[in-house]
């Protein structure tokens, strides 16, 4: 595919980004996580949102022995939690440094079946057609332009087996008033949009994401035109103001887990307006 100015201009920022991000990867704590990953699984899967919504609908029990695709590994982790649990884990990442990680991975841990890396642009690997029984993403598609999520997700609808599933963990963006009280608060090193603006658009100018439509309505949009099923589980209405409470660490793993769990009761229309996170699942494709 000829790529827009744009997409390579994102893309090339976020391999900077990245590469410079997982030099900080210590292996030793993945390896760490992996002697006791059922212990790791169980609080990340109630309390963690990202881990929460990648491990819904008993993923961890339904990947034994699967081919899997994970697109954006990052650091790692989740490629090494599922190959440990006995998946066949095929990764791909813009950023080299997850080929070192894999590698060093591999060496150190007695997996079932070695994690084998793909570096780079996705668009121009050469996959068998209908070869994996998954193909994941863990806050992935929210880094690629348009153009480029919709490439990734036609060779996605061509290399999932017929009775395959591709799922997504992704941040959601369904309420303006919502967002924009979101950049209202200054987190970690983002400045506040609104009380520090000079900071905010030096910060802005430095992130990785592109500016894009990261609702709901579009991530079903562009399913439907590649799979005849498209679900969404929304997540995080309760969640996302644990962020500006003044709780300490131990009682935010508390409060983000009963969050997480009081959310189930109300109407999926409501979950999914108040909505920072969402998992989008995709099955059957159309071609
Ligand atoms: C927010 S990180 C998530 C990493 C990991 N999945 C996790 O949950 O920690 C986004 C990842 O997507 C990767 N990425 C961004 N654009 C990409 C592209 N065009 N092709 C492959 N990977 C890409 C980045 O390098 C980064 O590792």
């Amino acid at each position: 595919m000829e790529m827009p100015n744009t997409t390579q201009t994102t893309i090339n920022h976020n391999k900077l980004h990245y590469d410079a991000q997982y030099k900080a990867v210590n292996i030793k704590a993945i390896l760490q996580i992996l002697n006791h990953v059922d212990r790791y699984l169980k609080a990340a899967t109630r309390s963690d949102i990202s881990w929460v919504g990648m491990y819904a609908n008993g993923f961890k029990e339904r990947i034994k022995g699967k081919t899997i695709l994970e697109l954006g590994c990052g650091d790692c982790v989740n490629v090494a939690i599922m190959a440990a649990l006995g998946a066949k884990v095929v990764a791909n990442d813009i950023s080299d440094r997850s080929g070192t990680i894999i590698a060093a991975l591999n060496k150190s841990y007695p997996f079932k079946h070695n994690i084998t890396f793909i570096s780079g642009d996705f668009t121009k690997t050469n996959l068998e057609a209908q070869c994996f029984d998954f193909v994941i993403g863990k806050a992935f598609l929210h880094h690629l332009t348009l153009d480029l999520e919709f490439e990734i997700l036609k060779l996605v609808s061509r290399v999932l087996k017929p009775d395959g599933e591709a799922r997504f963990f992704e941040t959601a963006v369904n309420s303006k008033v919502l967002d924009e009280l979101r950049w209202a608060v200054p987190m970690n090193d983002r400045p506040s949009k609104w009380l520090q603006p000079k900071a905010f658009k030096a910060w802005e100018a430095a992130d990785p994401h592109p500016p894009r439509d990261n609702s709901s309505r579009h991530y079903k949009n562009v399913g439907n035109r590649l799979f005849r099923s498209v679900d969404i589980l929304p997540l995080g209405i309760f969640e996302r103001f644990c962020r500006m409470l003044p709780v300490n660490k131990k009682h935010a793993g508390r409060f983000k887990r009963i969050a997480l769990e009081l959310e189930k009761v109300l109407p999926k229309g409501v979950r999914c307006f108040g909505a920072r996170s969402q998992v989008v699942i995709y099955r059957n494709s159309r071609f």
